[in-house]
């Protein structure tokens, strides 16, 4: 056996009514003045009072933090630090998104390290310690509360990423009713990005390992028969409780076992065109499979019975196909658009985007078959729609 190595989470705590316990995990790691950092929508929803008020019976005084904007740029960041200097504080919990438990990974480290944050940027470039640090997903996608990054945003078009285990939380905690009231396109978008996860650590070409595989077929089973219910009927309990668990072990999954150029296509997307993450994945999503099927095809007619949920018959380049047609119905059934002409993508923009594309060497590394500009160039076009 392949040698390997795996890092998670100390304590991941699922089940419905959880994120109204945080105090006891507060305690345990000795925090008594918590920084909660969130969004403005999800303040606005109500969703975040009965947390802090649950944090307050039990005799903590959480300070909050409520203006994570989308893709966080660096002030967001900044600006969340430097309450929590000025507020004290003694740990950082996130109720939120991706954004969310992002900036909070960093105002934990930022407050509990000397380092500024230009200098965390890049992979092990943390070298002090963190604040205690809580996070509870409110999406069931980016499975941000087990993995070591947090994505930032540096400038118009471009991100830049936090990596070091140091960014793991002390605890993720795992509460579906959080996710009840998410709209359906956001439930849509956030879901594909999951199943996007278990599907490019399953085929990632150096650190996939027994671990992330099981992680990363159990997840796609989860998200692939939950999707088209919390899409369509938004309140049902078991279907969002599947999809957050899922997301969770996809991330786990992704966390050791990095994802490759359905995201390394995906993030020009997002930065030029403000896409949201989940859509631009979803959008090169076929055809970065049909390209790959050379080199991983035996991987991808696994995973077509595990999405399919049934065995499907044929060679293991019929399988392979089988899994981008049924991915395709998947993003039909949840309405998200299919083609980058319907999502406003400008056909004239394809050779800046595969340009682009090629920066995300780090990306590009994990996946199963070399990618060129030509190659990236020749998905675009595909996935544009069209006959581009
Ligand atoms: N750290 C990682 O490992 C990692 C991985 C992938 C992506 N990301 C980053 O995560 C971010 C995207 O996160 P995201 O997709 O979770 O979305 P998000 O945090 O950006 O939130 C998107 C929108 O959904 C709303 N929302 C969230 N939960 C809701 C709920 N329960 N009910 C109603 N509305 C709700 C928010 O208010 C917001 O308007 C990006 O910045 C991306 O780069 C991080
Ligand atoms: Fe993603």
């Amino acid at each position: 056996m392949q040698s390997f190595e795996f890092t998670a989470v100390a304590r991941i705590i699922n089940g419905v009514g959880s994120a109204l316990e945080l105090a006891a995990q507060c305690r345990r790691l000795g925090v008594e003045r918590p920084l909660l950092v969130t969004d403005p929508g999800l303040m606005s929803i109500g969703l975040i009072q009965p947390v802090l008020a649950a944090l307050e019976k039990e005799g903590l005084s959480p300070l909050v933090f409520d203006q994570v904007r989308e893709d966080p740029p660096e002030a967001t960041v900044l600006a969340a630090a430097e309450l929590a200097r000025r507020g004290n504080i003694d740990g950082v919990i996130a109720v939120g998104g991706g954004s969310s438990m992002d900036v909070a990974k960093v105002v934990a480290v930022l407050l509990g390290s000397q380092q500024t944050l230009s200098e965390l940027y890049g992979v092990d470039q943390v070298t002090g310690g963190r604040l205690p640090l809580i996070l509870v997903p409110t999406t069931a996608g980016t499975g941000s509360e087990v993995t070591p990054v947090a994505v930032i945003t540096t400038g118009e078009t471009t991100k830049a990423g936090v990596s070091s285990p140091v960014l793991l939380p002390d605890v993720a905690v795992l509460d579906a009713s959080l996710t009840l009231g998410l709209p359906a396109s956001i439930t849509a978008m956030t879901g594909v990005d999951a199943m996007v996860h278990a599907i490019e650590a399953y085929t990632s070409r150096h650190k996939k390992n027994p671990l992330s595989d099981n992680l990363a077929v159990k997840a796609l089973a989860l998200l692939s028969r939950n999707i088209r219910t919390a899409v369509h009927e938004g309140g049902n309990r078991e279907a969002r409780e599947n999809m957050l668990l899922g997301a969770c072990l996809a991330g786990q999954a992704f966390a050791n076992a990095p994802v490759g150029a359905v995201h390394a296509l995906a993030y020009p997307l997002g930065g030029h065109y403000h896409i949201p993450h989940g859509l631009s994945n979803s959008l090169v999503l076929p055809c970065v499979l049909e390209f790959n099927a050379s080199h991983a095809e035996e991987l991808y007619a696994e995973l077509a019975e595990v999405v399919i949920g049934a065995p499907v018959a044929g060679s293991a380049s019929a399988k392979s196909a089988a899994l981008t047609a049924a991915l395709r119905q998947l993003v039909d059934d949840v309405k998200l658009p299919a083609t980058l002409q319907q999502a406003g993508v400008k056909e004239s923009d394809l050779e800046m985007l595969a340009s682009d594309a090629m920066l995300q060497q780090r990306l590009l590394m994990n996946n199963p078959r070399d990618v060129s500009y030509e190659d990236a160039l020749s998905i675009y076009k595909a996935a544009y729609g069209g006959g581009a």
